[in-house]
C-alpha cells in the first residue's frame, strides 16, 4: 500500500515508517523538521529511512495548505497517517499558540487532504491527556473526556472532534490514536526516560515534580507500532461496532482507541530501571507539582484487543533498557561526530 505518514522524522514516526517498509510498504514521509528539539535528531532518524528505495521524504509545515497538498498529492496515499503535531504536556503553558497552529489548524488541514484523496483510512494521533485527571480508571473510550487540563489535551480533543465532524459529512474512515506516555530507542529529549537517563550519566540531579507521586502507563514504542499496523486495516464502518467497547460513531465511521499498556508505574519504577539499566544511580531533588501535570493514566485495553487480536506487553525494566542502550549508543555517536 501507499501509505502517508505525518512527522515520519519524529520519535513514533519514524519507527512507525521503518516497520511499514520492513512490511513492503510505500511510504511518503512528511515532516516540518520543527525547532521543538534538536533537529540533528530528526535527521538521524530520517537517514535511517533515507536508503529505503519505498521511502520518500518532504520538509512542509502542516499549516502551509498549499505545500501540504501538493506534497500529499505527489505521495497519492492511500492510506494517511497522521502523527506531525506540537507534543509536549509542559511546553504548552510556554508557547500555546505552537499548539493552535500545528494541531488545530495543521489537523484542519490534513483532514481536508484525506477527503479530497478519498483516502480508504485516515488514523492520528490523539493522546491519554484527553482523559485529564478524570478519576475513572482504567480510562475507557466510552468515557466522556470533556475536562482537559492543558491546551496540549484540549487541541487534542479538538481534533478528533473536527475529524468526527468530517468524518460523518464526507464518509471518511477515521481512527483516532490514543497512546499512553510512549518511550524506547530514537525517542524524545523532552521526555523523563531521556531527561532522567542523560541528568544520571552527566551526574546531574533528576527533577521530580510532586515528590514523584505520578504513575504512567508506559508503552514502548515497539508496542505502540504493533498496534498501529494492526489498527490500519481495522477500517471503520459506520454500524458496524467490534464490540460492547466499541466506541464507533453512530453516525459515522470513525472511533478512537487507546493504545496503553494497562499497567501503570510509578515515577520511581521508571527511575529505577534507567539506573539499573545504566548501572548508576540517580541523584534526585524534589520539586513542586507542575501545573497541567495529570496524576496518573491507565488505559483499558479491551477495545484495542477486539479490534487486533493484540495488547501491548513490553515490561518497563526490558524496554527501559533498550533505550538506555540506545542512549549511550547514540551519544558516544553524536560526541564522536563533534
Ligand atoms: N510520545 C508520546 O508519548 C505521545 C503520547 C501521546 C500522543 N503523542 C502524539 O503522537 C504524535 C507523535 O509524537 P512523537 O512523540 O513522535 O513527537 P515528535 O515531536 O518526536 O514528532 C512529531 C513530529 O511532527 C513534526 N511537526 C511538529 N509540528 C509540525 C508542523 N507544524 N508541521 C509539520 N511538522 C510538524 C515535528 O518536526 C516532529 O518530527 C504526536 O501527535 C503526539 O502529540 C505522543
Amino acid at each position: 500500500m501507499r501509505i502517508a505518514v505525518t512527522g515520519a522524522a519524529g520519535f513514533i514516526g519514524f519507527h512507525l515508517a521503518r516497520r511499514l517498509l520492513a512490511d513492503g510498504h510505500e511510504v511518503a514521509g512528511l515532516d516540518g523538521m520543527t525547532p521543538y528539539y534538536d533537529p540533528a535528531l530528526k535527521a538521524a532518524r530520517l537517514a535511517q529511512l533515507a536508503p529505503h528505495a519505498r521511502f520518500s521524504f518532504r520538509k512542509v509545515a502542516l499549516e502551509d495548505a498549499e505545500n501540504l497538498a501538493a506534497a500529499f498529492d505527489a505521495a497519492g496515499p492511500e492510506i494517511i497517517v497522521h502523527l506531525a503535531a506540537q507534543a509536549g504536556v509542559r511546553y504548552s503553558l510556554e508557547n500555546p499558540r505552537a499548539y493552535v497552529d500545528a494541531n488545530l489548524v495543521g489537523a484542519f488541514n490534513v483532514l481536508e487532504q484525506a477527503r479530497a484523496l478519498k483516502v480508504r483510512h485516515l488514523l492520528f494521533a490523539s493522546t491519554s491527556s484527553i482523559y485529564g485527571a478524570s478519576p475513572d480508571q482504567p480510562f475507557s473510550e466510552l468515557q466522556p473526556a470533556r475536562h482537559p487540563l492543558t491546551l496540549y489535551a484540549a487541541s487534542k480533543g479538538a481534533g478528533e472532534l473536527m475529524s468526527h465532524a468530517q468524518s460523518h459529512l464526507w464518509n471518511i474512515p477515521t481512527t483516532a490514536f490514543r497512546f499512553f506516555t510512549v518511550y524506547g530507542p530514537w525517542g524524545r529529549p523532552d521526555m523523563a526516560p531521556w531527561r532522567f537517563a542523560e541528568a544520571i550519566l552527566e551526574d546531574r540531579p533528576i527533577e521530580i515534580y510532586g515528590a514523584g507521586e505520578i504513575w504512567r502507563d508506559f508503552t514502548y514504542v515497539d508496542d505502540l507500532v504493533e498496534a498501529m499496523v494492526r489498527l490500519i486495516p481495522a477500517i471503520p464502518s459506520a454500524g458496524a461496532p467490534a464490540g460492547p467497547a466499541d466506541s464507533l460513531s453512530p453516525v459515522a465511521p470513525w472511533r478512537v482507541v487507546n493504545i496503553g499498556r494497562g499497567e501503570p508505574a510509578k515515577l520511581s519504577e521508571l527511575i529505577e530501571a534507567i539506573e539499573t539499566a545504566l548501572g548508576r544511580k540517580a541523584k534526585r531533588r524534589i520539586s513542586p507539582p507542575q501545573r497541567g501535570d495529570v496524576p496518573s493514566t491507565l488505559a483499558a485495553s479491551e477495545l484495542l484487543e477486539a479490534l487486533t487480536g493484540y495488547r501491548p506487553a513490553t515490561p518497563l525494566a526490558e524496554g527501559v533498557r533498550a533505550f538506555c542502550d540506545w542512549l549511550c549508543e547514540y551519544r558516544a555517536a553524536t560526541q564522536a561526530g563533534r
